[in-house]
């Protein structure tokens, strides 16, 4: 028997678990990640090159540790896209919103607290909360995918959880959260505890609505999360953000690592939101084909759950895992993440998306046979 794991005096909650991580397989459509199908245009990446060029040549010195450049430069794309004015002090950044999410649960969770979250949701919540020994509350949602208010409220009075996540739109489900629920499960969080509402934006700039940042107003117990992954075509680099009260941005500090983010990712960073209008006119023709992949397959006869991210759930399925295999075996990769009777597929290019649709009519039709 080979040495593993289990050999080992890992954690107790770490036993017996499996590393998040979707399956990469190697097929002509890969739409199973939600990343932006486009690379970074050309410009960009002789921008970045440039700006890299730069920061290597004080390699030997560490990074500037608050990335007071970074994070003015990201409170000012908020601001302009959502009206709502932020500066620097409202923002913090670090390597992918993945990291922001764990330095919020050090900051604010940790043994003997809790989190909740409403499920199906983004798995790497309560993942992030196990690994920083904060307990886990799966929350209720409706049939629908939409968030079941009165539980929710009634979950957050009985559990009184530390910290409450909305993924808004929400992943894998795709649907958007309205500010109303986000009040309601706000303020039964503060009659609970108070406790810190986390707001997961990681999708928003594809959303058919705006972002909540503006209600942050008032409410210093509100965090925003951010990411560049997604509109801005930039999973590669590693780098999510969060807006919020500058109490917040103190807080994190706390339990952030010294230098966490390094020269070359503020480099990178600060080169890709120079080309933030560029950038944006791809998430503008995501939507259209978004809004296509919506349109047909319930054109198909698929049921589809409103979608305002860069990927649609659609079902439903007796067994949508022998779906997710069908689909695969007609060289399209999509996402079967555990929700009973759906797949998710995100919005690729337009033969991507063609090449999808034509698999699932296959699918279907051999359904109906
Ligand atoms: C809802 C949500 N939040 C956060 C993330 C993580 O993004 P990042 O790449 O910034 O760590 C993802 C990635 O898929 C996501 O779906």
């Amino acid at each position: 028997m080979t040495f593993g794991i289990d050999d080992l005096p890992v954690r107790d909650e770490l036993r017996g678990k499996s590393p998040y991580g979707a399956p990469q397989l190697d097929v002509p459509v890969r739409l199973n990640t939600n990343e932006n199908p486009y690379p970074l245009p050309e410009a960009l990446v002789e921008r970045i090159a440039e700006r890299v060029r730069e920061a290597a040549r004080d390699l030997n010195r560490y990074p500037d540790r608050d990335a007071v450049e970074l994070r003015t430069r990201l409170a000012e794309y908020l601001t302009n896209t959502s009206g709502h004015p932020l500066d620097v002090s409202n923002v913090w950044a670090a390597n992918g919103s993945n990291e922001v999410i764990q330095q919020l649960l050090q900051t604010f969770g940790g043994p003997g607290r809790t989190a909740i979250g409403f499920e199906p949701s983004y798995s790497m919540h309560g993942l992030i909360a196990r690994g920083t020994g904060t307990g886990w509350i799966s929350g209720p949602r409706h049939e629908d995918f939409t968030i079941d208010v009165p539980a929710a409220v009634k979950a957050i009075a009985e559990h009184r959880p530390d910290v409450v996540f909305v993924t808004t739109p929400n992943n894998p489900t795709g649907n958007a959260v309205p500010a109303e629920t986000v009040l309601a499960l706000y303020e039964a969080a503060q009659r609970a505890k108070p406790s810190m509402v986390v707001v997961d934006e990681a999708y928003i700039e594809f959303s058919h609505g705006a972002s909540l940042l503006p209600l942050l107003d008032g409410r210093p117990n509100l965090v925003v999360s951010r990411t560049m992954s997604k509109a801005f075509g930039a999973a590669g680099l590693r780098l999510g953000y969060l807006a919020a009260h500058p109490a917040v941005v103190d807080a994190v500090q706390l339990v952030r690592l010294p230098y966490h983010l390094s020269a070359v990712t503020q480099a990178t960073a600060l080169a890709a939101l120079e080309y933030t209008d560029t950038l944006l006119k791809y998430v503008e023709q995501l939507k259209t084909e978004r809004d296509r992949l919506v349109a047909e397959l319930r054109a198909i006869g698929y049921e589809v759950t409103e979608s305002d991210a860069n990927f649609v759930q659609f079902g439903r399925f007796a067994d949508s895992h022998a779906v997710w295999r069908e689909i695969l075996d007609r060289g399209v990769l999509v996402r079967d993440n555990g929700v009973p009777g759906w797949l998710r597929v995100s919005a690729g290019t337009p033969e991507e998306n063609d090449a999808f649709l034509d698999a699932v009519r296959e699918v279907k039709k051999e359904q109906n046979t």
